[in-house]
């Protein structure tokens, strides 16, 4: 038998069907709300609506768990790596052996860009922001590869999503290229996918540049650790955009426009940024005081989530590779690694963290491993992008091939004016 909530209101009743979920909540389906009733809900933030049923990532924010297709993120990042879940998320299953050297063997052969991309590149200002560049030239995609952007070919949607987990790499490392003055480096498709873009990044024409296996690794990592989320800001921005059959170029375009945000993929940049200016651990209690201070907009950057209330396994992973990184690097000292260790200490013992369930997120300790490998701050978001593009897609094809996603078109609660007459200039 169904079960079903019962809502009434205004003298009428509805029984509202409620759907099953494999994990986490079951949800209220109340579509037939408006129609029976005339009501609509309200939930700004969605802290309580599902937009959606999707089957590749779940998060138990109570327990602290990440799960992608039924996987536990920790095992992922300690067995797999990046294009095997990139695999998993866009087909649902672990690849077989030859299923992954096929995959690899796509990604690696679109690396390049188009070569008349490089305009693009050139044509903004040194100092842009890499994000700025990067938005820009993921939707200036939609201009060159014309063969991929019908939405109703399950072929082209397959074209596009290889063509932009293989390019963003690209598009990153020249972003960086650009603002500091050096020539882009072409891809390598001996190098795996993580090293090949350090090797983009790092490397100059003029010498040798040989990919350290560490530092490959902690990106690879790194990369594992933000590839999806569930229904984040900038994922449900993707499916936002796709919903209205906007090309996959222009939808992923938006997810990184989205991600640039500080309370969400810039964090990563304003949290180095935090841990920098706080410099040594005698002023940790000034910021702590700030960050409880109803009356200063600061917050501590890389705390708080909105689902995680236990702690996020993604920081788990990721201190322990900030510390394994850092101590193989001969910088175990580093200065902004003991100022992160000792506020996170401090806030997790302090009353305010503790009763709004505040916890380190994946942010917290990224920055201090990409700054250890030589990235600036403005890099950081770009990587996150880069990173999550695997996710915004297996996402947005979530969408396309759902026959119950329609346009996304949210409700509102009309609170302005009354209806009135318009007034002549003369007269107001
Ligand atoms: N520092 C100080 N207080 C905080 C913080 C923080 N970082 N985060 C939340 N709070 C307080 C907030 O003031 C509120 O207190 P009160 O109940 O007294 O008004 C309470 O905790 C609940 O906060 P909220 O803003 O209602 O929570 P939210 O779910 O809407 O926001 C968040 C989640 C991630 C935007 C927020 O925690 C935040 O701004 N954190 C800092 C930015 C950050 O690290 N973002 C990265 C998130 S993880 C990666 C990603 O998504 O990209």
């Amino acid at each position: 038998m169904t079960e079903t909530a019962t809502l009434s209101y205004n003298g009428k009743t509805v029984e509202l069907p409620v759907r099953h979920s494999v994990h986490g909540p079951d949800v209220v389906d109340i579509r037939k709300l408006y129609a029976e009733l005339d009501v609509f809900t309200y939930d700004p933030g969605f802290t309580s609506t599902a937009s959606c049923s999707s089957t590749i990532t779940f998060i138990d924010g109570d327990k602290g768990e990440l799960l992608y297709r039924g996987y536990p993120i920790d095992q992922l990042a300690e067995k797999s790596h990046y294009l095997e879940i990139c695999y998993l998320l866009l087909y649902g299953e672990l690849p077989t052996a030859t299923q992954l050297e096929d995959f690899e063997n796509r990604i690696t052969r679109h690396t390049m860009l188009h070569e008349q991309m490089q305009y693009f590149f050139r044509g903004f200002r040194r100092d842009a922001h890499p994000m700025a560049i990067v938005c820009g030239v993921v939707g200036a995609m939609s201009a060159f590869y014309h063969d991929s952007t019908d939405i109703g070919d399950p072929w082209q949607r397959e074209v596009a999503s290889i063509r932009m987990i293989a390019k963003l790499p690209t598009i990153c490392a020249w972003a960086y290229k650009y603002s500091i003055g050096q020539p882009f480096i072409y891809p390598r498709n001996d190098l795996d996918y993580a090293s090949n873009f350090l090797h983009m990044c790092f490397a100059i024409p003029c010498e040798e540049y040989t990919v350290d296996p560490i530092l490959a690794r902690a990106m690879d990592r790194i990369m594992t650790l933000h590839a999806d989320h569930e229904q984040n800001a900038s994922t449900s921005t993707v499916r936002l955009a796709g919903s209205s059959e906007a090309n996959p170029f222009a939808c992923i375009a938006a997810g990184v426009a989205c991600l640039w945000g500080p309370a969400h993929g810039g964090a990563n940049q304003a949290c180095l940024e935090m841990l920098r200016e706080i410099g040594t651990p005698d002023r940790i209690p000034e910021f702590i005081a700030r960050a409880k201070d109803k009356d200063d907009p600061f917050r501590l950057m890389g705390f708080g989530h909105r689902v995680y209330k236990n702690f996020d396994p993604r920081a788990k992973v990721m201190k322990d590779s900030a510390d394994e990184v850092l101590g193989l690097l001969g910088i175990e000292n580093n200065p902004t690694l003991q100022v992160a260790k000792e506020l996170e200490k401090i806030a997790l013992e302090d009353e305010y963290f503790i009763a709004r369930k505040l916890y380190p997120n994946v942010d917290f300790y990224s920055g201090i491993i990409l700054d250890a490998m030589g990235f600036p701050t403005s890099m950081f978001t770009p990587i996150f992008a880069l990173s999550r593009t695997v996710g915004w897609i297996a996402q947005w094809k979530e969408m396309i091939e759902d026959k119950e996603q329609k346009i996304g078109r949210p409700r509102q609660s009309y609170i302005g004016a009354a209806r009135r007459d318009y007034t002549d200039v003369e007269a107001r």
